[in-house]
């Protein structure tokens, strides 16, 4: 059997997007429209999980299938409906993820902090952080500002917008028996409130392509580490099939209050995991996708001058499945970006 190619993905996704359209052309079908985008995002969020080249097949079946449901669906022709009060992208962003953060039980939220140690590990990536004063930017309610103070970090922070996430990330410490070393403080990593070279360890994973000015964020990321410390930054990186899907997810969503999807996701069970992963990709307002060559450009104007990256992680880390799966190149692109840089 010939294999599917990434154009041939990419036309199916497209046609997904056109069929909804074209059954909601106000953008009133909240439920078909979340129905279909969560059913795509389940189907690839499964397949990508597992230990083998992508399934194309399987995938393309799903959206063959999605594109028959949205075109059999009856037309929906009212127009009408009321205007949404505006939201700044930060109220917008810190809403989203804050709620996103509450669904995990404490147990849940500590299996999620080893992730933190493990991927370094994995890529055989030494850190040291005992002793040494860390902070996780954009920390949400503060899985890894936990792992930090696990791995012997003397004080650990952790630093977000969404207040809510800091006062979760707050009682749960407290809960765990982390409030002596662990402290949470609100706020945008745009404007970070403390010194030049306040921290030994400075920690951003999937926050700086979420605000209105990534390169400002790194730049205030490297301002506050030492000159002798270490930075870790995650940052989506381009040409994943990944995005083509999210793409057409966020258009065809974007007429769909959030209320509306996180109770449908509720109502339905949806693990955490999977409520968290939908919701951030489908309805986060800034997303940035970056190359490795665009990237190192902007560590090096920030005055980093060397760096590893990571490449190994979870199966679902694309920079995996690029390390694991060669006949996957074409779908993964320049994969997710994990960069350990020093001075
Ligand atoms: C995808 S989550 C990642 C959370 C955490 N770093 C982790 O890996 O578990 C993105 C987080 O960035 C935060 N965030 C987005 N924009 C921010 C900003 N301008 N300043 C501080 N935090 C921000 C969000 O509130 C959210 O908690």
């Amino acid at each position: 059997m010939t294999q599917i190619t990434r154009d041939a993905l990419n036309q199916a996704i497209s046609a997904v997007g056109a069929a909804i359209e074209a059954a909601d052309p106000h953008g009133k079908a909240h439920g078909l429209r979340t129905l279909l985008t969560y059913g795509l995002y389940k189907l690839f969020d499964d397949l990508r999980g597992q230990k083998r080249a992508f399934d194309r097949e399987a995938f393309m079946a799903g959206l063959r299938r999605a594109q028959m449901m949205a075109e059999t669906h009856p037309v929906v022709l009212q127009a009408e409906s009321p205007a949404a009060a505006a939201e700044t992208i930060e109220v917008f962003t810190a809403d989203l993820y804050s709620r996103c953060w509450t669904y995990y039980t404490d147990q849940e939220f500590l299996d999620m902090a080893k992730l933190f140690d493990k991927r370094f590990v994995m890529s055989g990536i030494s850190l040291d952080l005992k002793g040494k004063k860390c902070i996780d930017l954009g920390c949400g309610s503060g899985r890894y500002v936990i792992a930090m103070a696990d791995a012997g970090a003397s004080e650990s922070w952790g630093f977000d917008l969404s207040e809510r996430a800091i006062a979760d990330g707050t009682a749960r410490a407290q809960r765990l028996g982390y409030s002596d070393r662990c402290h949470f403080q609100a706020g945008s990593v745009l404007e970070l409130p403390f010194e030049d070279e306040s921290f030994d360890f400075v920690s951003c994973n999937g926050v700086l392509h979420h605000t209105t000015d990534p390169k400002k964020g790194l730049a205030e990321l490297a301002r506050i580490t030492r000159k002798d410390g270490i930075a870790y930054v995650m940052l989506y990186g381009s040409g994943e099939l990944w995005w083509d899907l999210t793409d057409m997810m966020r258009s065809v969503m974007a007429c769909v209050p959030r209320g509306y999807a996180f109770s449908a996701l509720e109502l339905l069970s949806v693990a955490p995991g999977k409520v968290f992963n939908y919701m951030d990709h489908v309805f986060v307002p800034c997303r940035e996708v970056i190359s490795h060559a665009e990237f190192q450009d902007r560590l090096r104007a920030v005055g980093f001058k060397s760096w590893q990256i990571m490449e190994r992680g979870e199966m679902i880390d694309s920079a995996e499945r690029k390390t694991l799966f060669a006949e996957d190149a074409d779908l993964v692109g320049e994969a997710d970006l994990r960069y350990v840089c020093r001075f």
